[in-house]
């Protein structure tokens, strides 16, 4: 087992504390070594601090490579909790609709949008679908994700969703990235079932749920609650039938209008409610009583030209808050964890300490990898993004600009 020293790095870092995401005043608290050193053993970490500290006890003999980083800031690898990142083919001329005035949903309900991926996927072939979601990931890693979530969702009947799970395992073989694959058949209502909705419900339910489980390519299970997708009700059923399968739960709550998504969240005691654009204080206070994780995406409320999602208030309500990107090819084509972080710090106030937590440890935690990844500490993975500045405040700083000297990945160097 190779045995590495990574030094002079300016390490900023959240840690565990305690069995939940980090919350409330939590949320900004992150830990400094200005002098730092990584110690790296077989992909994880051994020790982690100031370099005087972790190299006290340590003999030449002891280390294989010694790697100088230069005095930069170095800082947990990403972790993009919430992506759409398996696709067929990019919803360019939706955007442009968009532009002009169309709404996501109007687009949607006449049959374009998530619907229009689904034909695409449909029709496409399970080692396509891999070729295209693999090109994109690498895009993400060299913008320094290296964990990622990836949702199902564009196949909506049970072969074409364990089509495009297969192809998310694959990925997950084949990247460097850690992958966690979600289960997401509730994306939106097949044009077969546009009319009788809640068939299409009962099928989930009874067939495509039991099937996902038995194959067991997915951890967790979302559902997009929704004005003209699935309501309150549907999404109770699925979600509850999915949790009794063993799956974990996500909730796209509240992105557009307030259905109630966020309490419903809290009710079935959701891992995260995701986007809330348009949650409640009662939605907001429903998640902080049952621990939820709000997983907020800023780049898509920046391309759907909404307000932002109330971060602030969530924080202060004592709501876990993480940040993703939704990378998908219609409400946001976003692979950078950096516009995000820059995004979540100028447009939802966050401070840029808060943002860190947000897009590392309680990312994590928002996709159950909490144990392995999200923060720099002993016996977690190797994952570390250099940043081309002295502080994490740099990713908001130098924007529009890619301020990321390299990226590593249980300790090799992968962008
Ligand atoms: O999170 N809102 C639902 N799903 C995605 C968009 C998917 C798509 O438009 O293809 C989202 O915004
Ligand atoms: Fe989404």
């Amino acid at each position: 087992m190779t045995t590495k020293l990574y030094r002079n790095a300016r390490i900023y870092t959240p840690v565990m504390g305690g069995s939940s995401a980090r919350r409330g005043t939590e949320q900004g608290e992150i830990t400094v070594w200005l002098s730092g050193s990584i110690l790296v053993s077989g992909g994880r970490i051994k020790s982690v601090g100031e370099e005087a500290s972790v190299s006290k006890n340590l003999s030449p003999a002891d280390v294989d490579m010694e790697i100088d980083l230069g005095g930069a800031a170095v800082v947990p690898g990403f972790v993009d909790p919430h992506t759409h990142a398996c696709f067929a083919a990019l919803r360019e001329g939706e955007f442009s609709m968009r532009l002009a005035g169309r709404s996501y949903l109007d687009i949607l309900k006449a049959g374009g949008g998530i619907l229009s991926s689904v034909r695409k996927v449909r029709g496409t072939s399970e080692d396509e679908l891999y070729a295209f979601s693999k090109k994109v990931l690498s895009s993400t890693l060299s913008y320094g994700t290296t964990t990622i979530e990836i949702k199902s969702g564009y196949g909506l009947d049970t072969e074409a969703e364990l089509k495009m799970l297969r192809a998310i395992a694959r990925v997950g073989r084949e990247t460097p990235q850690s992958v966690v694959p979600t289960f997401m058949g509730a994306h939106a209502v097949p044009e077969e079932y546009k009319t009788k909705p809640d068939d299409y419900a009962a099928l989930m339910c009874t067939e495509m749920l039991p099937a996902i489980a038995r194959s067991g390519l997915a951890k967790f299970c979302d559902i997009f609650c929704e004005d003209g997708v699935f309501d309150v009700a549907q999404s109770r059923r699925i979600l509850s039938r999915a949790k009794e399968l063993g799956f974990r739960l996500k909730i796209h709550a509240d992105e557009v209008n307030d259905l109630g998504g966020a309490a419903l969240a809290g009710e079935l005691g959701a891992v995260s409610a995701e986007h809330l654009l348009a949650a409640s204080d009662a939605g907001i206070d429903a998640m902080a009583n049952a621990g939820v994780v709000a997983d907020l995406l800023p780049a898509t409320a920046y391309s759907l030209k909404k307000p932002f999602a109330r971060a602030r208030k969530m924080i202060e309500r004592g709501v876990p808050v993480a940040l993703a990107t939704d990378l998908n090819p219609g409400s946001c084509f976003c692979q950078s964890m950096p516009f995000v972080i820059s995004l979540a710090i100028m447009g939802m106030n966050m401070t840029p300490e808060e943002a860190l937590t947000g897009a590392t440890l309680n990312a994590a935690w928002s996709i159950g990898m909490e144990k392995e990844v999200g923060s720099l500490e002993a016996g977690k993975l190797a994952d570390f993004v250099v940043l081309d500045g002295e502080t994490p405040a740099v990713l908001a700083y130098a924007s529009g600009v890619r301020p990321i000297l390299s990226v590593w990945k249980r300790g090799e160097r992968v962008a």
